[in-house]
């Protein structure tokens, strides 16, 4: 039985049939907009709730949480949660959940989907066909580079990573991985992956997709030196997070052609883009929808609601990031 009584914020607007859950377990305050909730409403919202869902929008700081008398868990929409000070909040006895797994099928299509379509030009040619530039075939005109049988360079290879990899696999790749850690040899095997340095890794790759966490160790992990190491025809692919990448660096190396071209989700000061970004032929620009299906977000939420559950009800979420918390959790 869960308590009425028991008030919750939820950030973003989430799939009816979740928020239909959650009001009738609590007394919900929610954001009904498909924009992110104010600060200055947060910061006042904020003061009574016993429970949040928040965003990557929500910058969950010392500030807010400092108002949060009563706050006793944070449920997190999403797998990356560095937006949120997760030691200030363990500090003081707030668990902190968030979505793993149910976003990887999600993310690895799209960061599939930037690979082919900037190797073979899609958005760019779509634009030529719309405009009524496309006048005449001719063997020599729109041409791509072929995916088929290149080096694909994983940076991060967790789970969506390997979910990118399994991919590759049908597309005959050769795969190559850096990572804090190399992981088992015999998954190694099944995935056909080998593992290289950062810098071998930059060398060979003709697509070097970005798929870890936005950490201080990964923060600008690649910047003008990497890019440098990059070949002129390869393509960085992003849909970690933006400040993984050094925007002007990227976008210096994009202008002067030093790299064949980038496919970002995400960006270095989201949703603001590095000025030129935008007038570049070689970059695809996607508003941060790696996880975004309909299928994929009704189960981020459905699984950020059954944490809240969990937390507000005494028992530990099962997707409990910071376990630190458990002996001093509030109550
Ligand atoms: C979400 C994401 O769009 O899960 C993540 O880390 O970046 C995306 O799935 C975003 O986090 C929503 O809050």
């Amino acid at each position: 039985m869960i308590a009425m009584n028991k008030r919750i914020l939820v950030t973003g607007r989430i799939p009816e049939e979740v928020m239909t859950i959650l009001s009738n377990n609590y007394q919900v305050e929610a954001n009904a907009e498909d924009k992110p909730f104010e600060r200055q409403v947060l910061l006042q919202s904020i003061k009574d709730k016993e429970g949040l869902l928040s965003m990557i929008t929500d910058i969950i700081d010392e500030e807010v949480l400092d108002k949060a008398f009563s706050l006793k868990m944070i449920a997190h929409f999403g797998v990356g949660y560095n937006n949120i000070d997760v030691k200030a909040t363990t500090a003081r006895g707030i668990l902190v959940s968030n979505t793993p797994g149910v976003l990887t099928d999600a993310t690895a299509e799209l960061a599939f989907a930037l690979i082919l379509s900037i190797s073979r030009r899609l958005v760019e040619c779509d634009k030529i066909t719309r405009e009524g530039r496309f006048r005449y075939w001719a063997p020599m005109l729109f041409l791509g580079r072929e995916v088929t049988g290149k080096t694909l360079g994983i940076i991060g290879l967790g789970e969506i990573g390997k979910a990118v990899a399994r991919r590759a696999k049908g597309f005959d790749m050769r795969i190559i991985y850096h990572n804090r850690s190399r992981i088992d040899i015999s998954e190694e095997k099944k995935l056909h992956a080998e593992y290289v340095t950062l810098k071998t890794l930059l060398m060979e790759a003709d697509f070097v997709s970005l798929h870890v966490p936005l950490t201080e160790q990964t923060r600008h992990l690649i910047g003008g030196a990497e890019l440098s190491l990059m070949k002129p025809t390869a393509y960085l692919i992003n849909t970690s997070r933006g400040p993984v990448v050094d925007e002007q660096a990227l976008f210096d190396a994009l202008r002067n052609r030093k790299i064949g071209g980038a496919g970002l989700d995400v960006y270095e000061n989201e949703p603001s883009l590095t000025p030129g970004l935008t007038e570049l032929d070689n970059v695809i620009l996607l508003p941060h929808i790696g996880s975004g299906t309909l299928e994929t977000r009704i189960r981020m939420a459905t699984m950020a609601a059954e944490n809240l559950i969990a937390g507000l009800s005494g028992k530990v979420p099962p997707n409990l990031v910071n376990p630190e918390v458990l002996p001093k959790r509030r109550l």
